[in-house]
């Protein structure tokens, strides 16, 4: 059974089927010379499931026991590829927001960020680093971070916040050995470093889909959603600026992942600041 599922094809309307429920469920979009790529990560969804060929895997996934797979099926098609402090002068834009609403934030004032599509949780821990580093007194003030992806599996990943020494190459040692401890993954058995409480604590990660409502009250000072709305359709993008737009604080402001636009982005109430940064117009 093993080796013949290892020769399993995905056929064209298999694919087709797949590619249609992940546009519907998470606005992904599979182009036809990805068939491969998908191929190879489903595989071991049959394994898993025992099931002979791609077809039958399809009417698994069209059967009311089959709604569960779904999940796994977004799992196995998300790109979960991240850094720490990727795309370094977002950071650098954001340290100065935050410098800029310090005396408000002494005062009593809050602020709330949000990492949208936030996979292994890099992005929200460089978010934390980012802002405990403004100033001396960062940890007694009002600073929250909501962390948010379509994969639950990457949630509990972040949830762990352990990285191996490989994934925390963009950590400068200082930071390194302010906010981490040496620590082994429990899944590879790889020494690596664990996130420590005092930026493990800004962060609420909760698992959501970018496409369904959104339960969250009040508005964000900024929202990195970077490198997620590349793999959604042009229609899928224009349907979430407005909705980003909305919960944006007039003075807040976007980061999008650097192959990401926003066009035009004056149609969405946005202009441009910093390449790939927006703000409410
Ligand atoms: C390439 S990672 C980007 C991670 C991080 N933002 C960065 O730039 O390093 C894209 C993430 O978007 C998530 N994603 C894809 N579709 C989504 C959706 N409809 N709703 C929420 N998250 C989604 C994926 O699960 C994945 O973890």
């Amino acid at each position: 059974m093993a080796a013949r599922l290892a020769q399993t094809t995905l056929d064209p309307d298999s694919f087709r089927a797949i590619a249609e429920l992940a546009y519907r469920e998470s606005g992904l979009t599979l182009a036809d010379k990805k068939a491969t790529m998908i191929q190879s990560r489903l595989r071991h969804r049959l394994r898993a499931l025992g099931l002979p060929d791609f077809p039958s895997y399809c009417s698994y996934l069209k059967s009311d026991q089959g709604r569960q797979e779904h999940r796994h099926l977004i799992s196995a098609l998300t790109t979960n590829v991240s850094h720490f402090f990727r795309e370094r002068h977002h950071f650098d834009t954001l340290r100065a927001l935050v410098t800029q609403r310090l005396p408000a934030l002494r005062a009593g004032a809050s602020l709330r960020i949000w990492s949208a599509g936030c996979s292994n949780g890099q992005e929200p821990l460089s978010i934390a680093m980012t802002l405990l580093e403004c100033a001396p007194d960062m940890h007694g003030l009002d600073l929250r971070i909501l962390a948010t992806d379509i994969d639950p599996k990457v949630i509990a990943f972040a949830k762990r916040g352990v990285y191996s020494d490989r994934l925390m190459e963009g950590v400068p040692t200082p930071l390194r050995a302010r906010y981490f401890t040496h620590a082994i993954c429990p899944e590879t058995n790889e020494p690596g470093h664990a996130a420590g409480a005092q930026i493990r604590k800004l962060i609420r990660y909760n698992p959501l889909n970018l496409l369904a409502p959104w339960p969250m009250r009040g508005r964000f000072d900024a929202i990195f959603c970077r490198n997620v709305v590349i793999y959604f359709d042009l229609q899928t993008q224009c349907g979430l600026w407005p909705r980003m737009h909305q919960v944006l604080h007039r003075d807040g402001v976007l980061f999008l992942g650097h192959s990401e636009r926003i066009s035009p982005p004056e149609h969405f109430g946005f202009r441009v600041g910093e390449p790939t940064t927006y703000r409410p117009a």
